[in-house]
């Protein structure tokens, strides 16, 4: 069949309000044009994030009731610790609350001043709690990422060249080489199974343990599946097992690939970072056994590891990604090629080329979006990136607006919608307007600036 439904039935609804232009024009002033400020039952299709907010289903739920609360020694932790290890065999799994506190952990035992830490594409928290320590993080992605409408098949690739001159150069300031898969601050694009396998190659060679950032790993293994020669005819479990034999450790956030609206973990091969790392989870996060989870976490994750391989959720997956990609860019609406994993992200400057960059054309693009059709989407950009710590503004390398897609949580007719949506705003782009910024705080100001349409 040509079309490819989405592979689960709906049991649970939550309505969506369908607001009113009118109404939508007041919530935008009221917040200050920032979609951050507004309520999220004021939204129709919220493509603000992937994280945390997935669709949980029935054997989920199922196993949120079986979950064990005792303090230490869970069986719920046992049933976690063997669905991970189910596809990530590393000898020592470490729950955490979620993403950044596995890697706060991590780098508060390797980082330190002095140090630096190369990745493909370092996420936001991960450079955060890296650089809290006095260590440097590094970008070393391919070149291709950072072209819009190069379409190689693996833009999340880390230059092996360059790692293997930072290793050179600078070995013995590196503690480790991170590898984000798939790389998200990068669009979301995948990494491949031969970059990860050379990366661990080179990094062992220099001594050197390589840890991924699993968050959206079977996304990233499906693209292997689909696009690395070799590999079509194998199972996306095998490929997720191939991709952890080649690290060393692991960071996850579970609010990702693992179906879960909470949850995380850090996974190593090495007993002495492991001790460390436990016995500074006790002091940040809790026991080993449930570290800063209840047990109905533990167990939902499990399940939703069980779940999140399955391919024909993730041909669907990726699938709705591509699907808005293709009818925008049928609009000639520019966005970043080829379409990544978990969202689309649009190419604001270019759609709207009329507004500098320090006018923020990206943040009235979202606004436009969430004017127009009440869509919550995510301006990537000059608000988020251009503020420097003088208070001095800088155009950031691109103005981008992500959509970034729930997992089960949508319908093809509401990516439908979506498209309609850019549509009537791709009828009025001449008449959008840039944004001045009335007020904001010094650091991470996307989250609580207000701004103001010029006129
Ligand atoms: C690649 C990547 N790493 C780490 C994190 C942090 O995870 P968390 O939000 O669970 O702390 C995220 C979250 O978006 C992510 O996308």
């Amino acid at each position: 069949m040509r079309t490819i439904i989405e592979p689960f039935r709906i049991k649970v609804v939550e309505p969506i309000r369908l607001t009113t232009l009118d109404e939508r024009r007041a919530l935008l002033a009221a917040a200050g044009h920032n979609l951050f400020a507004i309520h999220a039952d004021d939204v129709i299709v919220d493509l603000l994030t992937d994280s945390g907010t997935s669709a949980m289903s029935a054997e989920q739920w199922g196993a949120v009731m079986r979950g064990d609360e005792s303090y230490a020694g869970s069986p719920s932790f046992y049933r976690f610790e063997a669905a991970v290890r189910e596809l990530m065999p590393f000898r020592h799994v470490i729950p955490t609350h979620q993403g950044r506190a596995a890697e706060a952990i991590l780098f508060s035992i390797v980082g330190g001043p002095g140090k630096v830490i190369p990745s493909n594409t370092h996420f936001d928290t991960t450079r955060g709690n890296i650089e809290a320590t006095g260590a440097e993080a590094v970008d070393l992605v391919v070149a291709a990422a950072h072209d819009p409408d190069d379409l190689s098949p693996f833009k999340g690739n880390i230059d092996l060249d360059r790692l293997e001159r930072l290793l050179t150069e600078q070995g013995e300031r590196v503690p480790l080489v991170m590898l984000t898969v798939t790389n998200n601050a990068g669009g979301g694009q995948p990494v491949s199974l031969a970059n990860i396998r050379t990366a661990a190659a080179i990094a062992h060679r220099h001594g050197k343990p390589l840890i991924i950032d699993g968050c959206r790993f079977a996304e990233n293994a499906w693209f292997i599946k689909c696009r690395e020669p070799g590999q079509e005819g194998r199972s996306v479990k095998d490929i997720v097992r191939d991709m952890f034999d080649a690290a060393d450790g692991m960071t996850m956030s579970a609010k990702k690939d693992a179906f879960a609206n909470i949850g995380g973990w850090l996974a190593v091969n090495d007993d002495t970072l492991a001790a460390a790392a436990r016995n500074r989870l006790i002091l940040t996060e809790g026991f080993p056994t449930y570290g800063g989870l209840a047990g109905r976490d533990l167990d939902a994750i499990a399940a939703g590891l069980r779940e999140i391989v399955d391919e024909q959720y993730l041909r669907y997956r990726v699938r709705t990604n591509e699907y808005i990609g293709e009818k925008l860019t049928a609009l000639g609406v520019p966005i970043v090629r080829p379409v990544g994993g978990h969202a689309v992200f649009v190419d604001a400057r270019r759609f709207l080329p009329h507004i500098p960059p320090l006018q923020y054309p990206g943040q009235s693009l979202a606004v436009a979006l969430y004017e127009h059709g009440g869509i919550r989407a995510c301006e990537i950009g000059t608000v988020m990136f251009g503020l420097r710590p003088d208070g001095t503004e800088v155009p950031a390398e691109m103005d981008l607006v992500r959509l970034a897609m729930p997992r089960r949580v949508y319908t093809q007719s509401h990516a439908d919608y979506v498209v309609e949506v850019f549509e009537e705003v791709a009828k009025r782009r001449s008449e959008l307007r840039g944004m001045r910024i009335v007020s904001q705080p010094r650091q991470l100001r996307h989250f609580t600036a207000r701004f103001e349409p010029l006129s």
